[in-house]
């Protein structure tokens, strides 16, 4: 089953997690429209607030790799099941507009993990 398999990459993406100061291996697995996978870890810094989620890593490295539109996104956490954090809503609200989001069985939508997301249809001079 897909959601197995998303789920177990995103586990897997977790044990490349660099964590030294949390102690939370965090991995993220998005997959696109083409059935490419974007995955991702946490990766903090001794200037904390440096440190970067799991999910945003993979959401970026999708962009590096011109994926196609991300249809959904796995969070694994060695905690337990955790829900993205705000940053990560608003940079899926942006990159996965469309997407759902797992981090159990139940899909959440990205616009109902953040509705009414800031946009650049807010900002002046905006091209989108
Ligand atoms: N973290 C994520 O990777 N994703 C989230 O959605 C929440 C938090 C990471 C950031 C940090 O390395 C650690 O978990 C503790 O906050």
């Amino acid at each position: 089953m897909i959601l197995d398999s998303l789920l177990d990459r995103a586990k897997e993406a977790a044990k490349a997690a660099y964590c030294p100061y949390s102690g939370l291996s965090v991995g993220a697995a998005a997959i696109d429209s083409d059935n490419t996978l974007h995955v991702g870890c946490n990766v903090e810094n001794a200037s904390l607030g440096l440190s970067m989620c799991a999910e945003r890593a993979a959401l970026f490295g999708a962009v590096a790799y011109k994926s196609s539109k991300i249809v959904a996104i796995a969070v694994y956490s060695s905690a337990g099941p955790i829900t993205p954090c705000g940053a990560c809503r608003q940079v899926m609200a942006e990159l996965a507009p469309e997407a759902v989001v797992y981090w159990g069985d139940k899909p959440v939508p990205v616009k109902d993990l953040l509705p009414r997301p800031f946009g650049a249809g807010s900002l002046p001079g905006s091209r989108r």
